[in-house]
């Protein structure tokens, strides 16, 4: 139902068809292990286009020296199962969805025709670098993280030249930094941001969470309780940093001296990386938020 392109000239003669016929294409970004929340983007690509590209492509240059690039999971078989079922769903909303119809599976030869070796990286080659946005948030513990992952996306932009573009809300700094690269480099791509799939307790989906124990486990449902108790400050109206990330911080608090009372094997303990309430395109720290603008919301704990 879908055909499968290791490489760029194919999947553009595939793309030139689609122009001709007057088809729309949106694209999903993703690095595989392929979970509901990626499959909720798919289904919000087919609604809203006549056809779907999915990439499957573990990025190296967005992982940090110590991070998991070697042992991120990789299930190309069941994703590809996943996708023709999906597609097989699709088909039966009938002529007014869209269909997969290219998975682009690019080797890192293709990504990164020019790149040395990871140990060599640094200093050379072509990165699209966004400055602040990059290096707040996620961006200070991870400092290669969003070099890479706009790096990349540019590149997928250009191969693919994709009408809309999805990303998941999960990701939001993500979704601001690609927001941004599209306004700063002019890129003729709408970028559409789509809902949190979560698990029926609350936990986001992710495909790192199949590292996830007991323990970390918990401490990743406290973020999502952390946040919502945020929320529901804000919707309660209140407007001020302190109001709306207290209620984060006491829910977080609440539950850590909770863990104090396990014995040492169970305990969860952990400290909070950072509590953010930022505007929503330049993710400078808000002391109030302005409800015509919003803001976002995130946080990371660390154990
Ligand atoms: P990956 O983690 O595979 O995620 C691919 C897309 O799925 C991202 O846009 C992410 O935000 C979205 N997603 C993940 N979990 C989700 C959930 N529970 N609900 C909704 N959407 C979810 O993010 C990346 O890959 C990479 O950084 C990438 C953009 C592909 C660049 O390499």
């Amino acid at each position: 139902s879908f055909q499968v392109f290791r490489d760029v000239p194919e999947l553009r003669q595939l793309r030139r068809q689609l122009f001709k016929n007057d088809r729309t294409m949106g694209l999903v970004p993703t690095m595989g292990a392929l979970h509901e929340g990626h499959l909720s983007l798919i289904r919000e690509a087919a609604r809203e286009n006549t056809d779907v590209f999915v990439s499957i492509y573990v990025n190296p240059t967005q992982f940090g020296v110590n991070e998991d690039l070697s042992s991120y999971p990789r299930t190309w078989d069941s994703d590809v199962e996943k996708l023709e079922k999906l597609n097989e769903e699709l088909g039966s909303l009938g002529a007014g969805t869209g269909r997969i119809t290219a998975i682009f599976a690019p080797t890192s030869k293709i990504m990164y025709p020019t790149l040395p070796p990871s140990s060599e990286i640094d200093g050379y080659g072509s990165f699209v670098t966004i400055t602040p946005l990059a290096t707040k948030l996620e961006g200070g513990s991870r400092p290669v993280f969003f070099r890479g992952v706009a790096t990349v996306c540019m590149k997928l932009f250009n191969a693919t030249s994709p009408d809309r573009v999805y990303f998941g809300q999960k990701d939001v700094q993500q979704t601001v930094i690609i927001k941004r690269m599209v306004k700063d480099f002019l890129v003729g791509t709408e970028v559409r941001i789509v809902a949190t799939a979560r698990e029926a307790d609350g936990l986001a989906l992710s495909s790192r969470n199949v590292y996830l124990g007991a323990r970390r486990r918990t401490v990743g449902l406290t973020l999502y309780e952390a946040l919502s108790a945020a929320e529901e400050a804000y919707k309660a109206g209140k407007s001020s940093r302190d109001d709306i990330l207290g209620a984060a911080r006491s829910v977080a608090e609440r539950v850590l001296s909770e863990q104090q009372t396990l014995s040492p094997s169970e305990r969860a303990l952990y400290e909070i990386d950072y509590i953010s309430l930022a505007d929503p395109e330049t993710l400078d720290e808000l002391d109030l938020v302005d409800p015509n603008r919003g803001a976002v919301l995130s946080t990371a704990f660390k154990m």
